[in-house]
């Protein structure tokens, strides 16, 4: 009887037609929720990787547009002058440096000034040609396509420090098992990592793969890599974060 009161306030107040369109629109949306919600049952139930596989990720980024160089994910100046803080802290000078998944080169313009050597590896030609057009004149870096879950093109015991950033928000938790073999054959011994990656299986929204933080400390100590720190905030009273989408930060070594 409610529901009759409440939908004859609307008749009278916008008209048949408006009240007819919006009582579908919700109709709709309910409907399309629940199918939602079904797939993403499904996706976790069977451990399909949805969007997050190697393959489905070559073909979103190989036809992104890479013209705003990444920086359209950038949420402020600052934000960005901390996360760089953070890397010019954290990576060793002149060391030999990996970074997976560089995009256009956000965070690879910073870390070639303090490598003596860069690697970088993308499962996407084109991201790798935007981030080679970046970096032109630089004659320390490396420009790798691979499978999107080896390195195969990598020496063991060969990199002093990974970096990888809003990257393995999108990789499935199998690539990233794999991806977490790789970083414990690749790093030399005393050798770090830091990884951003979400925390809390994709709930958030923001196109994230199923990881959470527990999950993806368990691949490290399963590789016998030894997750050090875990974060979703830095800086003074913690006022930059990842915590938008649910993500988090961690940081590892190969002793
Ligand atoms: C959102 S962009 C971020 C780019 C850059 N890291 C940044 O922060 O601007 C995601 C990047 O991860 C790469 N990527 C996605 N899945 C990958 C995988 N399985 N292995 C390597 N790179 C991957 C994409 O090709 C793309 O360059």
């Amino acid at each position: 009887m409610r529901h009759v009161r409440f939908l004859g306030s609307l008749v009278a107040e916008n008209g048949l037609l408006w009240t007819f369109e919006w009582t579908l629109s919700q109709l709709l949306k309910g409907v399309l929720g629940r199918v939602e919600r079904s797939l993403e049952s499904l996706e976790r139930r069977r451990a399909l990787p949805g969007l997050s596989g190697a393959a489905a990720n070559r073909s979103i980024w190989d036809g992104y547009d890479w013209r705003r160089g990444g920086e359209e994910w950038t949420p402020s100046a600052e934000w960005k002058r901390s996360l760089t803080a953070l890397i010019r802290e954290r990576a060793p000078r002149q060391g030999a440096i990996l970074e997976i998944g560089p995009g256009a080169g956000r965070w690879t313009e910073a870390l070639q000034k303090l490598a003596g050597a860069l690697t970088v590896v993308d499962v996407s030609r084109t991201s790798i040609e935007a981030c080679r057009a970046r970096l032109a004149g630089s004659d320390n870096v490396r420009y790798l396509v691979n499978d999107g879950r080896t390195l195969p093109d990598i020496p063991d015991d060969s990199i002093d420090f990974i970096w990888s950033f809003d990257t393995f928000v999108h990789v499935s938790p199998e690539d990233t098992a794999a991806y977490a073999g790789e970083f414990r054959r690749v790093l030399r011994s005393g050798g770090r990592g830091i990884v951003h990656h979400p925390a809390s299986g994709g709930l958030r929204g923001g196109f994230r793969s199923r990881m959470t933080s527990d999950a993806f400390t368990s691949l490290l100590r399963s590789t016998g890599l030894v997750p050090l720190e875990q974060f979703d905030s830095w800086g003074p009273q913690g006022a930059f974060d990842v915590k938008h989408f649910g993500d988090a930060i961690t940081v590892f070594a190969k002793e």
